[in-house]
């Protein structure tokens, strides 16, 4: 396999090579100079710096895509017709159009996509999917989350980005819990960014709050996304209120989730779900894990920070690869976690107009 894109896509690479089931046989990224360097520093010696290239080498089946978000459609869907499977990071796309260009080349090329979503993979949402299947919730009542950050100082192609074109680590879990899809959403944006980020995609919100309503249920969640001039500490929240326990996730970063019986609240601490993932991967799920090659001390403080999610991608990929079904999410799963907050956006623009998911991204 490959991986595209060596910023976040790097914390990927020792993963990958210590997975029994995955051989990294080529990374791919612009410049010369840094994958050289990440080549060195990880052994690995088949190196792109274009990505058609990339997808003539024979021997990668499996591309796994962390480019920015404008470049993922044309790229998932080179690589599908090139005939690799491909996992795509978050978003899928940035038009309904292109969700469904993907959606399309997926069914046409028979291989398999997946969106790499960590928050349906950290250990948070683990513990509160166990729960509730384990009945400990009961029923399903209500999904609050959100997704705030600030993102001045990231690379430029961010600034001004519209908050719900990138709210998948938002809206995934509202949905995957409950094995729900969005029917509609309904969206306000408000406050101002800064007037000189308005122009690049015509985006003048400080944050979007959606209402997202699922098909055939009759549950809803809110989902609420800012990117720049918004006063909060970084948060991936997740609150799911059920009829006997309710769990609220984050507060304030490194603070304890709490429990709800009725009118009692108690922090919980998650466990680790390590020991769902084979042995030699189980250690990229906690933060700061050191790898002897990397004398600089390459940690995975993402790796951890994101719940330790990403070894559980890796193994729902190559699983899903291995046993011939589907990944979660999927490509209409995608399509229809990441419309949502595409037509989320547009839909603050109409001042709040209801909007449906197209048909095309159920999954029947
Ligand atoms: N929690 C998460 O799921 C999470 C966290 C961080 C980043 N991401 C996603 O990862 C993606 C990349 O983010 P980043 O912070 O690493 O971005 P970045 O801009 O720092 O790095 C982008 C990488 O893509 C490579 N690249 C760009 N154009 C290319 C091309 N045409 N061909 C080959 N390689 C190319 C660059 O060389 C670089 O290695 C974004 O889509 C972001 O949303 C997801």
């Amino acid at each position: 396999m490959a991986i595209v894109g060596l910023s976040f896509g790097a914390e990927f690479i020792p993963i990958y090579q210590e997975y029994p089931f995955t051989r990294l046989a080529a990374i791919c990224q612009r410049t010369r100079e840094k994958l050289d360097a990440v080549g060195d520093t990880w052994g690995v010696a088949a190196r792109y710096t274009d990505y058609a290239e990339c997808l003539d080498d024979p021997t990668v089946e499996i591309v796994h895509i962390n480019t920015p978000p404008p470049l993922h459609a044309d790229m998932c869907v080179a690589g599908l017709e090139a005939g690799k499977h491909v996992a795509s990071t978050i978003p899928m796309a940035l038009t309904v159009k292109d969700c469904k260009r993907i959606v399309d080349a997926q069914k046409k090329s028979g291989r398999q996509y997946m969106m790499m979503e960590t928050t349906v993979y950290s250990r948070e949402f683990l513990f509160v999917r166990k729960m509730y299947r384990d009945g400990e919730l009961g029923r399903l009542q209500f999904f609050r989350s959100s997704h705030q950050q600030e993102m001045a100082g990231w690379p430029e192609y961010w600034e001004g980005f519209p908050p719900m074109w990138n709210a998948t680590h938002a809206i995934a879990p509202t949905l995957a819990l409950g094995g729900n899809q969005a029917a509609s959403v309904s969206c306000f944006g408000s406050g101002t960014i800064d007037r000189r980020m308005h122009g690049r995609y015509g985006s003048p919100f400080a944050i979007e709050t959606v209402h997202i309503r699922f098909k055939n249920s009759d549950l809803a969640a809110e989902v609420t996304r800012s990117l720049f001039d918004t006063a909060r500490q970084y948060r991936e929240s997740f609150d799911v209120y059920g009829s006997k326990k309710s769990f609220e996730w984050t507060a304030i970063e490194g603070e304890d989730p709490i429990l709800h019986t009725g009118e009692i609240p108690a922090r919980v601490k998650v466990p680790d779900f390590a020991h769902l993932l084979p042995q030699p991967i189980q250690k990229f799920t906690r933060a700061g894990v050191y790898d002897s090659r990397d004398k600089k001390h390459l940690s995975f403080t993402q790796g951890g920070g994101h719940g330790g999610s990403h070894p559980h991608l890796v193994h729902e990929f190559v699983s899903a690869l291995r046993e011939k079904r589907e990944p979660y999410p999927n490509a209409r799963q995608a399509a229809n976690i990441t419309c949502s907050g595409i037509l989320a956006h547009e839909s603050a623009l109409k001042g709040g107009a209801p909007l449906r998911l197209p048909a095309w991204t159920f999954v029947d």
